[in-house]
């Protein structure tokens, strides 16, 4: 379990803040998508709840623990983290980059050894292929997906993920979501995942928090968002997937009348 309450950061001793009076509850095996525009301060909400940066104020906990009576080095360790932009060690390769936690923690190699394989598997990069590789020899998606394999390693309850499926191609994006997904389900993760895709997030999460300047407008099931919006913001992000879907529709059902109904 995941608790903000009232949380605000700033950057700049408080003349502007990347995240406003921000409260928050994710529950024990819920995947909340966080959603707003570049700048909204996502990632910011991220990194405070594993340390990485502190708040100006507010509280945070997990599992019902102030994260800041826990050291932090420990916190990380005990939280999957899924870097925005890739965040691997270049001259680490594929398997030293996954098994950097479980061997921070003095697993026995051979479980070390076992759970790399097994994560890579789940994210469908074979160990024999692609373990010994440097992250330069990846393409990007692999890259990703590597992202995705170390932050799960360590079998953390709690993980969080910053645009993970990001530079994906649409067919291994749609593949890894479910996948994942599944993942998630079977082992009961509490996870809040960052996207910019409202059909990403509209797929995968029990409820999704959508913010703006720093600030929560909405958190609510995706039902509830699209029924109830409390903001025009919220309403023209939830009815996105839907235009979308429409506009195609039109291009691929239409015939030659489509030029002259626009
Ligand atoms: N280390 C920092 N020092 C100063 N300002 C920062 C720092 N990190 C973030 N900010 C500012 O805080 C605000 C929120 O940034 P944040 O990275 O949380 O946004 P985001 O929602 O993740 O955006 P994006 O979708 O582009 O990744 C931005 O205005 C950003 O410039
Ligand atoms: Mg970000």
């Amino acid at each position: 379990m995941i608790e903000l309450q009232n949380v605000w950061k700033s950057y700049d001793f408080g003349k502007t803040f990347a995240v406003s009076n921000m409260s928050l509850r994710v529950n024990r095996g819920e995947l909340l998508g966080l959603i707003g525009e570049s700048g909204c301060g996502k990632t910011s909400t991220l990194k405070m709840i594993n340390r990485i940066e502190e708040p100006s104020s507010g509280d945070i906990s997990v599992n019902g623990e102030d994260v800041r009576l826990q050291n932090p080095e420990q916190l990380r360790r005990n939280i999957g983290y899924v870097f925005q932009g890739i965040g691997l060690f270049p001259h680490y390769t594929v398997a030293e980059n996954v098994c950097t936690v479980p061997q921070l923690l003095d697993w026995p190699s051979s479980a070390v050894l076992d759970r790399c394989r097994v994560v890579l598997d789940m994210v469908g990069l074979p160990a024999a292929q692609f373990a010994d590789r440097f992250p330069s020899q990846l393409s990007g998606g692999q890259q990703q997906r590597v992202g995705v394999a170390r932050a799960l390693a360590a079998q953390p309850e709690v993980v969080l993920m910053d645009e993970p499926f990001g530079a994906l191609d649409p067919i291994t994006r749609a593949d890894l979501q479910e996948e994942f997904k599944s993942i998630q389900r079977k082992l009961e993760l509490t996870v809040i995942m960052v996207t910019h895709d409202m059909t990403e997030a509209l797929l995968m999460a029990d409820r999704i928090a959508v913010m703006r300047q720093g600030e929560v407008l909405q958190i609510g099931s995706p039902a509830e968002l699209l029924n109830r919006p409390a903001d025009p913001y919220v309403q023209k992000l939830m009815e996105m997937p839907k235009r979308r879907a429409d506009r195609l529709e039109q291009i691929l059902g239409g015939d030659v009348r489509l030029g002259a109904e626009g």
